[in-house]
């Protein structure tokens, strides 16, 4: 059993496609463990995305990432972080398979629907800054 983590972007928040989204985790088996619509500060965003911060495309994100609510949910299920990362599609709209979230619901690179942990490793770091225990089950 693994869990990972699912950001819904403000893109896809303010296109009133949150549900849609969810039902897709949960059509394919994985079970929403918590989650919780915020809106980010400046500072949430650029401690969630350190990791890029020396990338150019940085400061276009932390501004994107502001710019509206998102939804933060646990995922969990068997394989679950490669079935949220199957399910999302390629980083980038362009190149993602049809039928995938960001292919269906993406507009570009920067505006891409969603955001799912990369590795296990990842994800225990990303659940961790959203979530307590207690709000997980
Ligand atoms: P995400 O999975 O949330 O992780 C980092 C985000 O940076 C990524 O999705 C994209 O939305 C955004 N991004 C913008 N430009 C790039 C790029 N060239 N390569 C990777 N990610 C990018």
């Amino acid at each position: 059993m693994e869990r990972t983590l699912s950001i819904i972007k403000p893109d896809a928040v303010a296109k009133g496609v949150i549900g849609k989204i969810l039902d897709r985790f949960e059509s394919n088996g994985l079970k929403i463990a918590a989650t919780r619509k915020m809106q980010l500060s400046r500072a949430d965003a650029e401690a969630f995305y350190a990791a890029h911060s020396e990338r150019s495309f940085f400061n276009d994100l932390v501004d994107f990432m502001v710019s509206g609510p998102v939804v933060v949910s646990v995922l969990e299920g068997e394989n679950a972080m490669k079935i949220n990362r199957d399910l999302m599609g390629a980083t980038n709209p362009k190149e993602a398979e049809a039928g995938t979230i960001r292919a269906d619901f993406a507009e570009n690179i920067d505006a891409n629907a969603v955001h799912g942990s990369d590795s296990l490793e990842s994800a225990a770091i990303e659940i961790a800054f959203f979530f307590s225990q207690r709000e997980i089950s």
